[in-house]
């Protein structure tokens, strides 16, 4: 306790309660792959390499990615709470270590702060077509400003790229329609409903909801339906993009995806993000070729409007528990 009785440090139940907030951070295929350890002062965030994808994402991009939305989550459970935090970014380049979190009280609490983090719960990936973004004038700045606080690039695409996209989309889809690997790891997380991970059914759509949609990922498809059928998908399509592709790049990259999908949730927005376009180098050179500046694609991301709230029910997430080694510092 300082000389005013406030605590340096937030204690076990605040680490506890913010970082159940955060695990609700979107990730690839929901594999969640990260671990931690709170010694009483710092978090250590590390990538856990027993969920990487080995088929979809062998060198651990979208592992980190994944991880770096995690990470901007919990920036923003803890600043929510009234903690701000000092990141030190791989702090060893060597190992799985990804992030060192350290704490000091804030003075106060910003809305930009409370908005993100009130929509982290309401934030879903929505699979299914979209109704153009609403207010997107006013969003669009915000995310041109997450871009830089991120050190990445945000680009909106022009409707014309939208078929290039879907053919690139296709062509990722053919070349893996005979992968027997790649198909039986997307079998393993999707479509299973496992208690604490992988993407459930429920959130899956069909082939007809897929069809519409024109570059969603082939995901095991959900029963036979036509939710949202009177529409054609008129999603804005945005492209994350980095400067180089480095464990660094893919950190700030998912720091920026959380920041983004969290912007636009506290819009009214729905969003998806998909990356099965950047896993095949063919369709990712694609994508770059559609970008007005030279930068390297790590995520797509689906912006637009649900034409009803009624949301999908949330995914699973694992216990606080099984990520978070809680230890007494000294
Ligand atoms: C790096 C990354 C890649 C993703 N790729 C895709 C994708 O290609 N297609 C898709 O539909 N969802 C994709 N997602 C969304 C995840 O499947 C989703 O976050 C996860 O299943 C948890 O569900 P929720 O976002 O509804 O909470 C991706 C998410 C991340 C962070």
């Amino acid at each position: 306790m300082d000389a005013i009785g406030t605590a340096r440090v937030p204690d076990h139940p605040t680490v506890q309660a913010a970082l159940s907030l955060a695990r609700r951070a979107p990730s690839v295929h929901n594999t969640q792959p990260w671990r931690m350890s709170f010694d009483g002062h710092r978090l250590q965030l590390y990538g856990d390499t027993y969920r990487r994808l080995s088929s979809a994402d062998p060198q651990g991009r979208q592992l980190i990615i994944s991880c770096g939305a995690l990470l901007d989550h919990i920036r923003t459970a803890f600043a929510a709470a009234g903690w701000a935090t000092e990141v030190t970014r791989l702090p060893d380049t060597a190992s799985d270590h990804l992030a060192e979190i350290e704490f000091a009280p804030a003075r106060d609490v910003s809305d930009r702060i409370r908005a993100h983090a009130a929509a982290i719960d309401r934030r879903y990936t929505d699979r299914l077509p979209m109704l153009p973004p609403r207010d997107w004038e006013r969003v669009e700045p915000a995310l041109r400003a997450v871009a830089t606080a991120h050190e990445v690039t945000v680009d909106v695409l022009e409707a014309s790229a939208r078929l290039r996209l879907a053919a690139a989309s296709a062509q990722s889809a053919a070349l893996r329609e005979y992968d027997p690997q790649y198909l039986n790891e997307l079998h393993w997380w999707a479509g299973n409903d496992s208690p604490a991970d992988g993407v459930p059914i429920s959130a899956l759509v069909s082939a007809a909801e897929l069809a519409q949609v024109g570059v969603g990922r082939a995901f095991p498809t959900a029963p036979p339906s036509l939710r949202r059928g009177e529409l054609t998908d008129a999603s804005r399509l945005l492209v994350i993009g980095s400067a180089a592709d480095s464990p660094g790049h893919w950190l700030r990259s998912g720091e920026a995806l959380s920041s983004l999908l969290l912007e636009c949730t506290a819009a009214g927005l729905t969003t998806c993000p998909l990356t099965h376009i950047t896993e095949v180098p063919v369709s990712r050179r694609a994508i770059a070729a559609l970008l007005p500046k030279h930068a390297v694609p790590q995520v797509v991301v689906r912006v637009g409007t649900a034409p009803t709230t009624a949301a999908a029910p949330p995914t699973p997430r694992r216990p606080v528990g099984d990520f978070l080694d809680l230890h007494r510092a000294g």
